[in-house]
C-alpha cells in the first residue's frame, strides 16, 4: 500500500477542515477561494481534479461551544457545517468532497490508522503535564505563553493546566526522516520562509506528542481504551483521507488511498503549519503511507491594517461582502491584491477602487468598445484571420503568444497575483493599442483590411484574457466568452475541455474566427465608493 500509484493526470488539493466553533469567517473564505482558483486552473488544462474542503467537528472547543449555545454537539455541528456549504455556494466554490470529521466512515478510517501506527510501536501511555490552549487545541510550552498565562494567538484565552494520563505518538522517532524529507524535497514546504521556520523547529529536537484526552466525550474513543478520546488534530488530519472514498465504498484505508492519494497540495494558513509539515508526515511515515507533495502556508488577513478579531469588533463578514459585491469581485480582490504567502490587508475603499479600475474600466471597457467597433466596422462578424495574418511585430501578438505559458506557470507555482497581473498587462496594452491605432479613423479612410487586422488582434487578446482569468472570475469570463459568440459556461468545468480545448483556447490566434458576436453588455458594473 505504500506505492504511489496515482497518475499524473490527477490533481488532489485540500483546504483546511474548518473548526465549527463559529460561522465561517473571511480567513476561511480566503483559503477556499485560492484553492478553488488553483483547482479550476488545473481543470482548465484537463486534469482530473479533486478539491476537498470540510469541517473539523470534534474536540473540547466544539463541545464547549455547543454547550454554551445550549445545543447537542452533533446538531450544532450540522448547523455550522451547513453555513460553510452556503458560503461556498455563494462564493462559487466547486468543491468535490466535503469532509466532516463526524462522518461515521471517518471513524473506521481513524480506527484503522490508529491501529497501524500502534502496531509499529509508535503509541504509548504516559503522563502529560502542561498548558493547554483550548482555542488552538494544542499544548503550549511555558515560554510560548504571554505573561498573564494567555495564549499568544488567542490573547483573550488563558491556557489551562493539565496533568493526566494520555497516549503519546512517538514523533521523536521520525526526526531524521523528516529532516531528510525537507532536504530532499525543497518544495515540500512553501513558501521558503515557512520552510525555514519548520526546519529550525525540527532542528531543536522533536518531542513525542499526546494524541488522546481524558474527560472529553466529543470525539472518537481510543481503540481498546474508551476512557480516552482521540486528540482532535490526530482525527482531523485523517479527515483528508476519508473523503477520498467513493460514496458507497467500504471505509478502509486501502480503498480510500487507491485513486486520489497522495494529495498534491495542502493549502493552509501559517498558524497550522507545524501540524501539516511535521506531525502529519510523521504520522504517515509511521503508517507506511506515501507523503503529500506540498504544503503551502499562506499569510493572515488584516482589516485596515489591524488584526481582525471579535474583540476588536472589526471582523469582515464574507456573506455580507459577497451579497453586496458578488462572488467574482470578492474572489478577484483576494487573488490579485495579496501575494500568496504574505499577510494581506482588506480595505473597502481599495477594494472598490481596484475592481472599478481593473474589471469595470480596463477589462469591461475593452470588451465593450471592441464589440462596438466590430458591429460597426465588420457587420458584427469576427474578422476571418489567423495568427499568420498578423504581423510578427504586432504588440498584442508579441504579448499574447507566450502569455498562457507564463500565466499557467504563475498559477501552478502559486504566484497567483503575478499570473493575474500578466493578464492585466495584455488588457491594458490592448486598450492602449486601440487608442494609438485609432481604427475609427482608418475606417473613415477606407482601410478596411487594416481595421480588420487590428480588431482581430484585440478580439483575440480579450478572449485570451477572459480565458486565463476564468479560474478567478468564472462568471465574468463566461459573460465575455458568450458576447464573443461562444456558448460555453466556465462554471461547467466537466465539459470545458471538450467545448473549448485547452490546446486551442490557451493560445493567441488559434481559435477559429468565424463567430457572430453578441450584443455588448457590461460585464462588471462600476461600484459605488463606500461611505
Ligand atoms: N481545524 C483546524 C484545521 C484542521 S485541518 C486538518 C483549524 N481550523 S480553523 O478554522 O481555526 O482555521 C482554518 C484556517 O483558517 C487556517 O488555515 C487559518 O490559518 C485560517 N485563518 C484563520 N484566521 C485567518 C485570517 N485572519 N487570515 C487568513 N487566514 C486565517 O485550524
Amino acid at each position: 500500500m505504500t506505492d504511489n500509484k496515482k497518475d499524473n493526470s490527477k490533481f488532489t488539493i485540500t483546504t483546511p477542515l474548518y473548526y465549527v466553533n463559529d460561522i465561517p469567517h473571511i480567513g476561511s473564505a480566503y483559503t477556499t477561494i485560492i484553492a478553488d482558483t488553483i483547482a479550476r486552473c488545473q481543470k482548465l488544462q484537463g486534469y482530473e481534479v479533486l478539491l476537498i474542503t470540510g469541517t473539523d467537528e470534534h474536540g473540547q472547543k466544539i463541545q464547549r461551544t455547543a454547550q454554551n449555545k445550549g445545543s447537542e454537539p452533533q446538531e450544532y455541528c450540522d448547523r455550522i457545517a451547513r453555513s460553510f456549504r452556503e458560503l461556498w455556494s455563494i462564493l462559487n466554490i466547486q468543491y468535490d468532497r466535503f469532509s466532516r470529521t463526524t462522518d461515521p466512515r471517518h471513524h473506521s478510517i481513524v480506527k484503522e490508522f490508529f491501529q497501524r501506527v500502534s502496531s509499529q510501536g509508535d503509541i504509548y501511555l504516559d503522563q502529560q503535564q502542561g498548558w493547554y490552549c483550548v482555542a488552538c487545541e494544542e499544548f503550549k510550552e511555558e515560554r510560548e505563553l504571554l505573561e498573564n498565562g494567555h495564549c499568544n494567538i488567542h490573547t483573550n484565552q488563558k491556557a489551562e493546566w493539565r496533568d493526566e494520563a494520555n497516549y503519546f505518538f512517538r514523533l521523536s522517532k521520525y526526526q531524521e526522516q523528516l529532516e531528510l524529507l525537507y532536504q530532499n524535497n525543497p518544495d515540500f514546504i512553501q513558501p521558503e520562509s515557512r520552510r525555514n521556520e519548520v526546519i529550525n523547529f525540527v532542528k531543536q529536537g522533536l518531542k513525542d506528542f499526546s494524541i488522546s484526552r481524558v474527560n472529553l466525550d466529543w470525539g472518537f474513543p481510543v481503540p481498546n481504551d474508551p476512557q480516552h478520546t482521540i486528540y482532535v488534530w490526530f482525527d482531523a488530519l485523517l479527515g483528508y483521507i476519508t473523503p477520498l472514498l467513493e460514496e458507497a465504498e467500504e471505509p478502509t484505508l486501502e480503498n480510500a488511498l487507491a485513486k486520489w492519494w497522495p494529495v498534491n497540495l495542502h493549502l493552509i494558513g501559517k498558524d497550522i503549519l507545524r501540524f501539516h509539515a511535521v506531525y502529519w508526515p510523521a504520522m504517515l511515515l509511521s503508517a507506511g503511507l506515501p507523503l503529500p507533495e506540498k504544503v503551502f502556508g499562506h499569510g493572515f488577513l488584516t482589516k485596515d491594517g489591524q488584526k481582525m478579531g471579535k474583540s476588536l469588533g472589526n471582523t469582515l463578514d464574507p456573506f455580507d461582502l459577497v451579497n453586496r459585491y458578488g462572488s467574482d469581485a470578492v474572489r478577484y480582490y483576494f487573488v490579485k491584491e495579496i501575494e500568496l504567502g504574505k499577510d494581506g490587508d482588506f480595505n473597502e475603499t481599495r477594494f472598490v477602487n481596484i475592481l472599478n479600475s481593473d474589471l469595470a474600466n480596463d477589462l469591461g471597457n475593452l470588451l465593450n468598445r471592441t464589440l462596438g467597433m466590430v458591429q460597426k466596422y465588420c457587420k458584427g462578424q469576427a474578422p476571418q484571420l489567423t495568427l499568420e495574418d498578423i504581423d510578427k511585430g504586432n504588440r498584442l501578438r508579441e504579448l499574447g503568444v507566450n502569455l498562457s505559458q507564463e500565466v499557467i506557470k504563475g498559477y501552478q507555482s502559486l504566484q497567483l497575483n503575478q499570473a493575474c497581473e500578466k493578464v492585466l498587462n495584455l488588457i491594458r496594452a490592448s486598450n492602449k493599442f486601440i487608442d494609438e491605432s485609432a481604427p475609427w479613423s482608418l475606417y473613415k479612410q477606407g482601410k478596411q483590411s487594416e481595421v480588420e487586422h487590428l480588431l482581430y488582434a484585440v478580439l483575440e487578446s480579450v478572449r485570451l484574457s477572459a480565458y486565463l482569468l476564468s479560474p478567478i472570475i468564472p462568471n465574468i469570463s463566461t459573460s465575455i466568452y458568450q458576447q464573443l459568440g461562444f456558448t460555453v459556461n466556465f462554471n461547467e468545468t466537466a465539459k470545458l475541455n471538450q467545448e473549448i480545448p485547452f490546446k486551442l483556447h490557451s493560445q493567441w490566434g488559434t481559435v477559429p474566427a468565424n463567430l457572430t458576436l453578441g450584443k455588448p453588455e457590461p460585464v462588471f458594473l462600476k461600484l459605488e465608493s463606500p461611505t
